[in-house]
């Protein structure tokens, strides 16, 4: 307990420390400069840093803002101080060239605040798609102790009596737009309408999803990730919330104690329940390397494929984010989970309570939304994980596959599970954008799109363009979706029927780089495989060739970041993270305290 023990604090070190009295002094004189007083900082309460993810360029957490004075309210009243502090902003649609990059970015620049200054806990303020991934990278990296705030989604979009949901209206709207059903003014209104107020995507996007399995981690307290951001119960469970970082403190409760392998199946499981997004796999990755958890991408098969959709949210389904919290949240998923044996029910979480503790009697209000267990909204809705001469792992969300899609792919009596068609390659969007409906192309009901050179090497940071529309010829045919396979991502807003994050991506000579316009592709999703029909030779003859042409090309880097970034990346199955930085883990404990400044 702190009162007892105030030199377990870290803080101590730079406001306290008898032995080193020139530095405390200088420690002190700054903080002190802004009005806390040396009373204060040598009281031994604990100081807790709010990690303020939220500014005027990341209007998906900017309402942190406002939450923030609850959170520090929440400390204040446990007998902490607050202090809080700018992380490197990321928004995912407003980034160029893409958010991703930002990601380690941001992990990178928390990890140095969270160990070099006198914070003794943290609030990490969580939201849009990259935001959590990275809080939680670093958290799990500096080992403190260190809970999750959701800043909520968005309140439902409207429009003409439909809801309308972020992201998703997007890929919907470009369909009406292309088959002339609506023009360019009507498409921004349309599109608009979804975000009615402050809040993260209202749809099961990656930000939702990310939200909803750092709860199902453990991270953030039971019941907050799906409050929508403007609601009340928001700004109570942020004073919450900085109460009780207050006690994680005292009790020594830390991210090592909660990320668990354990913590990360139930996350994989929730995962598939609530229709999540293909980009959990690589953050998810990210952050158990960066705790020292084995969680290889084979995993989200093994214990995800199986497990049926509940969460009736778009893109998968029909509802949005005030629907799903009002129907449950994570707690009454995880319950329906529980009840079949799915989910660890002893792994800790930042309450101070098991899983089991937390969501054993949650129910679920509305079964529109949230489905019971035994009546799903789709079997076996898990991610598949694929390999083959294309890629060594790629994966596909099964819970976007539309009836139309199963029908005129997967419909082969003696092989069910399997398509085959030829190959039309693109590299990087602006290839796609400029030929996809030009009719010389070929493309037709058969053909599987390939978008290339859009990984964490090829496009910094991985850019998500792997999602196409078919040619306008074919929507207006009927022909709503091809198969895309590429190795950049998808929005998780998106509900095409991809193959995503192929690694090795082209850049990195993966089999991506070596497939042309005409090749004859094979998949087969009960196998597992993914393959490019020509043989072994005729592939070594171009990687050989292309080799001699100085590999695969891909644009100049443009910022010294984007040159850094590429030098050290690994790809998307392993997490894309910056490769040798999963060596520094739990720092707090490992490394000691940093040296002194002067
Ligand atoms: Fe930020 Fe969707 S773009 S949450
Ligand atoms: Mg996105």
């Amino acid at each position: 307990m702190t009162a007892q023990n105030p030199q377990k604090l870290r803080s101590r070190a730079w406001f306290d420390n008898p032995d080193n009295i020139d530095m405390t002094a200088l420690y002190l004189e700054r903080y002190l400069n802004f009005g806390l007083s040396l009373e204060e900082l040598q009281s031994g309460k604990p100081i807790i840093g709010i990690a303020q993810t939220g500014s005027d360029l990341s209007p998906c957490n900017r309402h942190h803002l406002v939450l923030a004075e609850r959170v520090r309210e929440g400390i204040r009243e446990a007998g902490g101080i607050a202090i809080e502090f700018p992380v490197h902003p990321i928004q995912e649609t407003g980034k160029r060239p893409t958010a991703g990059l930002d990601r380690n970015l941001a992990y990178m620049g928390l990890v140095e605040l969270l160990y070099g200054y006198p914070l003794d806990g943290v609030v990490l303020t969580i939201g849009c798609d990259k935001t959590t991934p990275a809080c939680l990278m670093a958290a799990a990296t500096v080992n403190i102790p260190a809970i999750a705030l959701s800043v909520g989604p968005m309140l439902n979009g409207w429009h003409k009596g439909e809801r309308t949901g972020s992201g998703t209206i997007v890929w919907k709207a470009r369909q009406m737009l292309a088959a002339g059903e609506i023009d360019d003014k009507e498409f921004i209104k349309l599109v608009a309408s979804s975000a009615p107020s402050t809040g993260y995507c209202n749809t099961m996007g990656t930000a939702t999803t990310m939200n909803s399995l750092c709860e199902a981690l453990g991270m953030s307290l039971p019941g907050s990730a799906a409050i929508p951001a403007p609601y009340r119960d928001r700004q109570e469970v942020s004073y919450i919330t900085g109460k009780r970082i207050v006690e994680m403190v005292a009790e020594d409760l830390k991210p090592s104690d909660i990320l668990t392998r354990e913590a990360f199946e139930n996350a994989i499981v929730v995962n598939s329940a609530i229709g999540g997004s293909t980009n959990a796999p690589i953050h998810l990755a990210a952050i158990a390397r960066h705790i020292g958890v084995d969680l290889p991408i084979e995993t989200w098969q093994e214990k995800g494929h199986k497990v049926p959709l509940l969460v009736n949210l778009q893109p998968a389904g029909e509802y949005l984010g005030e629907d799903y919290y009002r129907a449950g949240g994570v707690p009454a998923v995880t319950a329906q989970l529980m009840q079949q044996g799915l989910i660890h029910e002893g792994a800790l979480t930042v309450n101070g309570k098991s899983m089991g503790d937390n969501c054993r009697n949650a129910t679920i209000e509305d079964e529109k939304v949230i489905r019971p267990f035994g009546q799903p909204l789709l079997e076996d809705a898990g991610f598949i994980v694929l390999k083959g001469n294309l890629f060594d792992a790629a994966i596909m969300k099964t819970s976007v596959i539309s009836p139309e899609f199963r029908e005129r792919y997967l419909s082969n009596p003696n092989d069910p599970e399997a398509f085959e068609g030829p190959a039309v390659v693109f590299d990087g969007p602006e290839d796609y954008h400029h030929r996809i409906d030009d009719p010389s192309v070929g493309i037709t009901d058969q053909t599987l799109l390939f978008m290339r050179g859009a990984g964490p090497i090829g496009y910094p940071g991985a850019a998500e363009v792997v999602n196409m529309r078919p040619p306008a010829y074919l929507i207006r045919e009927g022909v709503h979706a091809l198969p895309c396979i590429g190795d950049g991502r998808q929005s998780g807003t998106s509900g095409s029927p991809s193959i995503l994050n192929a690694s090795p991506e082209a850049a990195a000579m993966g089999g991506l780089a070596l497939i042309q316009t005409g090749d004859r592709v094979r998949i087969d999703l009960n196998k597992g495989t993914a393959d490019v029909l020509i043989s072994d030779e005729e592939l070594d003859a171009r990687r050989q060739k292309l080799v001699g042409e100085g590999g695969f090309k891909f644009p100049a880097s443009q910022t010294p970041w984007q040159e850094i970034q590429r030098a050290v990346v690994g790809q998307m199955n392993t997490g894309a993270i910056l490769e040798g930085a999963e060596k520094y883990q739990k720092i707090a404990q490992t490394a000691g305290l940093p040296r002194d400044n002067h």
